[in-house]
C-alpha cells in the first residue's frame, strides 16, 4: 500500500501535486471538467492542512515547446471558480524561471498556484534533467494524484520522486482501490466488457482478465476480427488484419481455461459508416455481403444483460458500437442501462466508456468511473505505473 497524504505532516510544507488536468476543449472553453473535479478533494485537503500549493499539470501534446492552445489558463480559471479562492497562474513559455521560482517562494500556506503545462518542456516526457530538479526546487513534498497519467514516467509523475517524500493523493488512492479491488478480490460472478475498435491494442488486458473473471463480453469494433478468426465472413466490417491469429488464440485459450468469452450473436449493420446508412441486422454466422457491423445485435444485447443483471462486479471498457451516431447507439447505451439497473460493482474504465455513460445520462449509477484510459488500461492489463511505482510504500 503507498502512502497518501493523510501518512505525512503538510502542514507549513511546499507540496508538489501532480494533476490531471488534460481537459477536453472546445474553442477555448473547457466542456468536461471531472478531472479537475475529481482533483479537489486532495487540494482541499492540503489546503485545510496549512500546505501551500503548488498544482502541476500537462494539456495535450505540445511536444516540449510553449503552444497558446495548450495553456492551462482556462484550468486555472475554472479551479479557481470551483475552489472559491484565488490561484495563482504561474504563466511561463519554460514552465519554471526565475519569477516562477519567487512566487513559489512567497507562497504562503493556504495558497494554491497552478504552474504552466509541464509538456512546454521538451524533457518533461523524456523523464530529463534539468526539468526534474527545477521542478523539484519549488517544493518539499510531492504528490501524486494524477491517475490518468501515472502510466508515463514523466519529470513531474515519476522524476520527482527521487527528490523528495513522494505519496499519493486522494483520487489515485480511489482509483487504485476500486481498480484493484475488482481485480484481486471480485465479488463473483466477475464480468469484463471489452470492446473498442482494435483488437491488438487489447489483448493484453484481455489476456490478463480472462485469469481473472467467469465471463468476458466482447463488444465494438475488435468483434468483427474475432469472428474472423472463428471462420465466419464478415462483409466490409472493420478488421484487425494483424491480430485474427491472435483473436483465434484468445479464443482457444478460453476454452482451455473454462472462461465464458462470449461474442455478439448479431450486429446491426450498414453500407456506409454513416449515421443515415440504412441499417440491417446480421447473424454473426451470416453477415451480409457489402455491409459493416456497427453495433452489437438485439439477441446479444439480451445475452449479454441477463450475465450482467447477475453479476456482482463488472468491469467495463469500450464501447460496444457507434455510439457517437445515434442510429447505433443503441447496443452501447443497453449495456450502460444494463449495469445502471444492476447492484453490483460496477466499474468503468476510463475514455470512451466514461463518455458512454454521461452521454446516456446513468453516470451517476456506477460505482467507480475511472479518470484514466489508457492508465485504467495498463492497470487492467496488470502492469506497474510508473507515476504509482515510485511512490513511497505505507
Ligand atoms: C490521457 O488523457 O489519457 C492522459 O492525460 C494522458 O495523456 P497522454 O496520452 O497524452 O500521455
Amino acid at each position: 500500500m503507498k502512502k497518501t497524504i493523510r501518512d505525512i505532516d503538510v502542514s507549513g510544507k511546499k507540496v508538489l501535486v501532480r494533476c490531471d488536468f488534460n481537459v477536453p476543449m472546445q474553442n477555448g472553453e473547457i466542456t468536461d471538467d471531472i478531472r479537475i473535479t475529481s482533483a479537489l478533494p486532495t487540494i482541499r485537503y492540503l489546503i485545510e492542512n496549512n500546505a501551500a500549493v503548488i498544482l502541476m499539470s500537462h494539456m495535450g501534446r505540445p511536444k516540449g515547446e510553449p503552444k497558446p492552445e495548450f495553456t492551462l489558463k482556462p484550468v486555472a480559471e475554472r479551479l479557481q471558480k470551483l475552489l472559491g479562492q484565488e490561484i495563482i497562474f504561474a504563466q511561463s513559455d519554460v514552465v519554471v524561471d526565475a519569477g516562477v521560482e519567487a512566487a513559489a517562494a512567497a507562497l504562503k500556506p493556504g495558497q494554491v498556484m497552478l504552474l504552466e503545462n509541464v509538456r512546454y518542456r521538451k524533457e518533461e516526457t523524456k523523464n530529463e534533467e534539468p526539468f526534474t530538479g527545477q521542478l523539484a526546487a519549488l517544493g518539499e513534498i510531492f504528490v501524486n494524484d494524477a491517475f490518468g497519467t501515472a502510466h508515463r514516467a514523466h519529470c513531474s509523475t515519476a522524476g520527482l520522486a527521487a527528490y523528495m517524500p513522494a505519496v499519493s493523493g486522494f483520487l489515485i488512492e480511489k482509483e487504485v482501490k476500486f481498480l484493484g479491488d475488482a481485480l484481486e478480490e471480485p465479488e463473483r460472478p466477475f464480468v469484463a466488457i471489452m470492446g473498442g475498435a482494435k483488437v491488438g491494442d487489447k489483448i493484453p488486458v484481455i489476456k490478463n482478465l480472462m485469469k481473472k473473471v467467469d465471463t468476458l463480453l466482447i463488444g465494438g469494433g475488435m468483434t468483427y476480427t474475432f469472428i474472423k478468426a472463428m471462420g465466419y465472413d464478415i462483409g466490409t466490417s472493420l478488421l484487425d488484419e494483424e491480430s485474427i491469429d491472435l483473436a483465434g488464440e484468445l479464443l482457444a485459450q478460453a476454452r482451455h481455461d473454462g472462461v465464458n468469452l462470449m461474442i455478439p450473436v448479431d450486429s446491426v449493420c450498414a453500407r456506409e459508416f454513416s449515421n443515415d446508412s440504412e441499417k440491417i441486422v446480421c447473424d454473426s454466422t451470416a453477415m451480409a455481403d457489402g455491409y459493416m457491423g456497427m453495433d452489437i445485435g438485439p439477441k446479444t444485447v439480451e445475452l449479454y444483460s441477463d450475465v450482467i443483471a447477475k453479476a456482482k462486479t463488472v468491469v467495463w471498457n469500450g464501447p460496444c458500437g457507434v455510439f457517437e451516431m445515434p442510429n447505433f447507439e443503441g447496443g452501447t447505451k443497453a449495456i450502460a442501462q444494463a449495469l445502471a439497473d444492476s447492484d453490483a460493482v460496477t466499474i468503468i474504465g476510463g475514455g470512451d466508456s466514461a463518455a458512454a455513460v454521461e452521454q446516456f445520462g446513468v453516470a451517476d449509477k456506477m460505482t467507480h468511473i475511472s479518470t484514466g484510459g489508457g492508465a485504467s488500461l495498463e492497470f487492467l492489463e496488470g502492469k506497474e505505473l510508473p507515476g504509482i511505482v515510485c511512490l513511497e510504500e505505507k
